[in-house]
């Protein structure tokens, strides 16, 4: 992962005004966004699973995802301060907008309303449909609040907005061989010029097995800080999965395929040395490059001891028990 491992310095922004939120007077009205929803399913576009960024007036449409900010579900608390937000939406990985930390603005250019994600593989039934569908399908909204740990030991304590994954698998009727998810980002290297660096092997793919997905910490985040999801957070809907490294987190998701064969994922095409399929957090396996015992929380840069997945051990080890222990195989 280029840049890893070189602990960048947190900033501290203190910005009064959003850049990249809409001004009032230009956001659409509710009725005349649900007419253009209205009309594009009936060209027929909304089924056609084309990126959002060839459709004509999509970058006039609103978000699609309503129900913020959600209830917040107490048995998804936290023993830290949240992270404070402006540094949560400045401080991001999004290979897709380059490699920099400090793409926010860059990953305003994507558009994510209307949002084609498509279910497929070994379910009962393909779909393509809307990411708020999907989400509306899903059920209702809940805030959580998790501990989030990249590879790169920098941390943080986010309040996600989403819905259980295992939702998401009710909705997709898998059928009984499914064993894995395999997750997939959009590809658009007009818009994401991150994706003009050939040498990354895009679309981002990343993958849980079925049991993970099925866990109740696997989350689809929809929002944090009681909205939806920025840009450069992800949306409209993401991954989140809060006893593994960051990068299982997958942003923007546009496919989710049923499977019965493991998934390569984007870093582990790149490196499979360092970043392995489990990637679940623990202090005792480092990365070959650097230590992973402590972790950076951003906003304070107070060092903290790193905790077995992540401080989820309760929920999650039993995921892992038939394994060979708490060995490196665990990571990779
Ligand atoms: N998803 C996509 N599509 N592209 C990315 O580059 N980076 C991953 C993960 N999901 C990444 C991604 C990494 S390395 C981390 S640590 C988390 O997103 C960071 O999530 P955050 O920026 O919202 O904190």
């Amino acid at each position: 992962m280029q840049g890893i491992g070189q602990p960048k310095r947190a900033f501290m922004y203190i910005k009064k005004h959003k850049s990249w939120a809409l001004p009032e007077h230009l956001a659409t009205d509710e009725h005349v966004y649900l007419n253009r929803r209205q009309l594009l399913s009936r060209i027929g576009l909304a089924g056609a699973g084309l990126a959002a960024s060839q459709l004509p007036f999509a970058s006039a449409l609103a978000a699609p995802i309503t129900g913020f900010p959600a209830p917040q579900n107490d048995a998804y608390s936290l023993d830290r301060p949240l992270t404070m937000e402006e540094e949560a939406t400045t401080y991001t990985n999004f290979y897709e907008f380059g490699s920099s930390k400090n793409i926010w603005r860059k990953a305003q250019k994507l558009v994510t309303d209307p949002w084609m994600v498509t279910i497929d593989g070994m379910v009962e039934e393909e779909m393509v449909l809307d990411a708020s569908d999907l989400i509306k399908k899903m059920g209702s909204q809940e805030e959580r609040l998790y501990r989030h740990r990249c590879v790169e030991a920098w941390a943080m304590a986010v309040p996600w907005t989403g819905i259980a994954m295992s939702e998401l698998v009710r909705v997709a009727r898998p059928q009984a061989g499914a064993k894995f998810i395999r997750m997939e980002t959009f590809h658009n290297p007009a818009v994401a010029r991150g994706q003009k660096q050939s040498w990354y092997p895009w679309p981002y793919v990343e993958g849980v097995t079925m049991e993970e997905a099925m866990n109740e910490m696997a989350f689809i985040g929809t929002g944090m800080y009681g909205k939806g999801l920025e840009k450069q957070n992800g949306a409209p809907l993401r991954c989140v999965l809060p006893w593994k490294y960051g990068f299982k987190g997958i942003k923007s998701i546009v496919k989710f395929t049923f499977t019965d064969q493991r998934p390569v994922s984007f870093w582990e095409q790149l490196a499979s040395n360092e970043y392995g399929f489990w990637a679940n957090v623990n202090p005792e396996i480092d990365h070959p490059r650097w230590s992973q015992a402590t972790e950076r929380m951003l906003g304070t840069n107070e060092r903290l001891p790193t905790q077995l997945y992540n401080g989820y051990e309760a929920q999650v080890a039993g995921l892992y028990k038939d394994m060979d222990g708490l060995g490196d195989r665990l990571y990779r």
